[in-house]
């Protein structure tokens, strides 16, 4: 049976309201949205929640960004990485207090975030390997381009555990098995969700159409990275999307990118499980 999408939409849309998402965050989105804001009244706003800086600051000092000191203000980090790196940085440590607090029964959370790691990982290296001009939002768009399942899986358990089974048994994609489940995607409801929490397309589209690049307009560059980033994930079998088989690879990303395979396979011995597990442990 599937859910109605009012019924879908309306308990997504809920979730924009929750406590996980902190209201630092909002406050944030919106100071940053603002032309009288500087980087030192957002730096301070960050500052002053003490578990956000921290994790924000765990990130940007992780092997991603590989700065050779020690980033260890936020004001520093913003000026390093800028406005729209730190607030999806500080979403993202939110996405992932959202992913360990919340519901899930009997679904196991750890390789679909280990999935999203990875994804932000090899986007990292294949943003630097494209000179993309700033690499630091594909990581942000790759970590966070499975948010519609996190947010599933948080949120609809059975639903999800559910798809997961189906994708399996009948060997389909878990977007093709969410569309039978659910008459939607994960990368809709991934869209939902960011556009409610209002971040600017350039981050939002690598996130909703990750699995269409080909329809990308306001970031066609970092869309096909993430996109390529996914399926590179898979092959690498870092953590488990769900996804039994690897995802097929679009050729409009392949020709934007203009990479050689030589370059793709540079990548994945690029790729240090160790440094992915040690930048979130
Ligand atoms: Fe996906
Ligand atoms: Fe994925």
């Amino acid at each position: 049976m599937t859910i109605s999408p009012d019924i879908l939409r309306a308990k997504i849309e809920r979730i924009t309201t929750l406590p996980t998402l902190p209201q630092v965050v909002t406050k944030i989105v919106a100071m940053v949205e603002s032309p009288t804001t500087s980087v030192a009244d957002v730096g301070k706003v960050i500052a002053k929640d003490q578990v956000l800086s921290a994790r924000v600051l765990k990130l940007v000092n992780s092997a991603f960004y590989g700065f050779s000191r020690p980033v260890s203000t936020i004001t520093h980090a913003m000026v390093l990485l800028g406005f729209n790196v730190v607030k999806g940085l500080a979403m993202s440590a939110s996405v992932f207090d959202l992913f360990q607090q919340e519901g899930g029964d009997g679904v196991d959370r750890k390789p679909l975030w280990d999935h999203s790691i990875g994804t932000a990982r090899i986007a990292g290296i294949l943003a630097q390997k494209v000179k993309l001009h700033e690499p630091e939002e594909a990581v942000v768009a790759g970590l966070l381009h499975d948010l519609g399942k996190i947010v599933l899986c948080a949120h609809l358990p059975e639903e999800f555990a559910t798809i997961i089974d189906l994708a399996k048994r009948r060997n389909l994609l878990m977007l093709d098995a969410e569309v039978q489940v659910l008459g939607t995607t994960h990368a809709a409801i991934g869209r939902w969700l960011l556009e409610g929490w209002k971040l600017p397309a350039k981050l939002v589209e690598p996130i909703a159409l990750h699995h269409a690049p080909h329809l990308a307009r306001e970031a066609p560059l970092t869309t096909a990275i993430v996109h390529l980033a996914d399926i590179l994930c898979i092959a690498a079998s870092i953590g488990d999307s769900g996804d039994a088989k690897i995802l097929p690879l679009s050729h409009a990303a392949w020709n934007l990118l203009g990479m050689t395979m030589g370059q793709v396979e540079e990548t994945l011995c690029e790729i240090d499980e160790q440094e992915i597990v040690m930048a979130f442990a």
